[in-house]
């Protein structure tokens, strides 16, 4: 199986935060990253792709066609932005990395040509953690 990857970066800010918790909850199960104001990450974030190479290209899919559209339905949609204010998309989603990967996820699959699988998105929040969020079509889960 072939797997092509392009990565990709954005800053924002945001806030760990339930609001079923009480203040209390918030501050011992978030911590420091449940700041009322907020606070930032320089986020990096892969998308993994599959499908046929192209065999005139010899490319899976067309970079500068892949860069537009990740920048139109994400990058334009939360750089430089409030993840739990400005965006939308995580309206109801604590703006987790666990989260901003499956949000991703749903975002660009359904934008993609339709001779290419999203394989995954994987969310690097900081240098010490990440979230991936898998195509579970393409997950093999051992039998028995
Ligand atoms: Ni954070």
């Amino acid at each position: 199986m072939l797997i092509f990857k392009k990565s990709y970066t954005f800053s924002a800010a945001h806030r760990l935060y339930n609001p079923a918790f009480s203040d209390e909850q918030n501050q011992a199960v978030f911590g420091k990253c449940n700041n009322p104001n907020f606070h930032g990450h320089n986020y990096t974030f892969e998308v993994l792709l599959t499908g046929e190479v192209d065999p005139t290209t010899s490319m899976l899919i067309n970079m500068v066609e892949l860069d537009a559209l990740v920048e139109t339905h994400i990058l334009d949609r939360v750089d430089h932005k409030n993840l739990n204010v400005d965006v939308p998309l995580f309206e109801g989603h604590i703006t987790s990395a666990e989260n901003i990967a499956k949000v991703f996820f749903g975002v660009l699959q359904p934008v993609l040509p339709t001779h290419i699988t999203l394989v995954g998105i994987k969310v690097q929040e900081s240098q010490n953690n990440s979230a991936e969020f898998w195509n579970t079509d393409l997950v093999c889960l051992p039998v028995g």
